[in-house]
């Protein structure tokens, strides 16, 4: 199959509406989206993804109205929060109505829904009357997609068509929350940080670590978010044994005693929203320079420097020995 990238937003309308799966833009990470109320589109995303059918879909919507058909109901105090926080990078876990096919939530009683804040893609969502089911458009287990190209070098021949919406805003997933005892819980940490969600709420939510073995979010599955190059958390000493062949990806610190192409410096002027932007993206680009191994500086352990951190330590978890 040839895949092409294009701009026009029709010919992204068009296939969705032919039962194909295609590459959308989100704010977040690019989307592999297809029919989500239609089962032969929903086996082309798994397909493509190369994704286990255990691993539940996204759904997204371009309002509030067209979510309610979908769910059982929509909890008052997680409504108080999609005000604040959509469209945009937060997606809720809500009971399930019957319109909701079991092949998007693996046969689980709940079913996650966003309305995402891009403009191309909310404009294709207002004119379907379906919601898009998009999991990130790259292979499971890989880094995240943040720009049409990445999803071209990942998916080439599988799908036919590429949405080209720019560079994602916020370069990572969204935050998945759900209500536990009338409280408000973190599943997967994303581009909300737990401190706007705080802010919100009034109290700190609990993060919920995969406690039992079949992860209730991929978010939670352990090898995840990876690199194909070896990928190491960066210690001072090492850079005495950094050869020709070692990439390095920084926070800040411009590092002279490494050659520019040898290294990626995240966020100049110290930036967690500008690291978290080009953080995938470094990752990538990491990949296409065919290093032995890659080391990464852990971010700080703030706003969207958690989320970092996790997703760093689900892919170094791979390579340690
Ligand atoms: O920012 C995002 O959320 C991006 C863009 C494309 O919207 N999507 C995304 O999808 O990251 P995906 O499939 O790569 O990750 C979604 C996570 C998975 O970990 C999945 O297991 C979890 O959401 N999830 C989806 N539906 C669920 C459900 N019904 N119950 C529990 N977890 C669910
Ligand atoms: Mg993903």
């Amino acid at each position: 199959m040839d895949t092409i990238i294009g701009e026009d937003i029709r010919d992204a309308i068009k296939f969705l509406k032919l039962g194909e799966v295609i590459g959308i833009p989100t704010e977040t990470v690019y989307g592999l989206a297809g029919n989500a109320c239609d089962i032969s589109a929903i086996k082309k995303i798994y397909s493509a993804k190369n994704r286990p059918n255990t691993n539940p879909l996204i759904l997204h919507f371009a309002s509030v109205q067209q979510i309610q058909p979908f769910v059982e109901d929509f909890p008052e105090n997680l409504l108080k929060l999609t005000q604040k926080f959509w469209p945009g990078p937060l997606t809720i876990l809500l009971r399930k109505s019957n319109l909701v096919p079991n092949e998007i939530t693996a046969n689980q009683d709940f079913v996650a829904v966003r309305i995402p804040n891009h403009v191309l893609l909310l404009s294709i969502l207002s004119q379907l009357d379906f919601p898009l089911a998009a999991p990130s458009a790259n292979t499971y287990g890989l880094v995240s997609p943040t720009s049409a190209k990445h999803v071209m070098q990942d998916l080439k021949g599988k799908i036919p068509f590429i949405l080209d919406g720019g560079t994602c805003k916020n370069g990572l997933e969204s935050t998945i929350i759900g209500l536990q005892e009338q409280k408000v819980v973190v599943y997967r940490l994303g581009a909300i940080s737990l401190e706007e969600l705080e802010t919100e709420l009034g109290y700190v939510p609990t993060i919920i670590k995969n406690i039992n073995k079949k992860p209730l979010t991929s978010g939670m599955d352990e090898h995840h978010y990876a690199p194909k190059t070896p990928l190491h958390f960066y210690e001072k000493k090492l850079v005495n044994e950094a050869t020709q062949n070692t990439g390095f990806i920084f926070f800040q610190e411009e590092h002279q005693e490494i050659s520019d192409k040898n290294k990626i410096i995240l966020s100049k002027s110290g930036s967690l929203n500008e690291a978290a932007s080009k953080l995938y993206a470094s990752l990538i680009e990491m990949d296409t320079r065919n290093f032995n191994a890659i080391y990464i500086e852990r971010l700080p352990d703030e706003g969207l420097g958690k989320t970092m951190n996790d997703r760093l330590n689900r892919a170094t978890l791979k390579f340690r020995k």
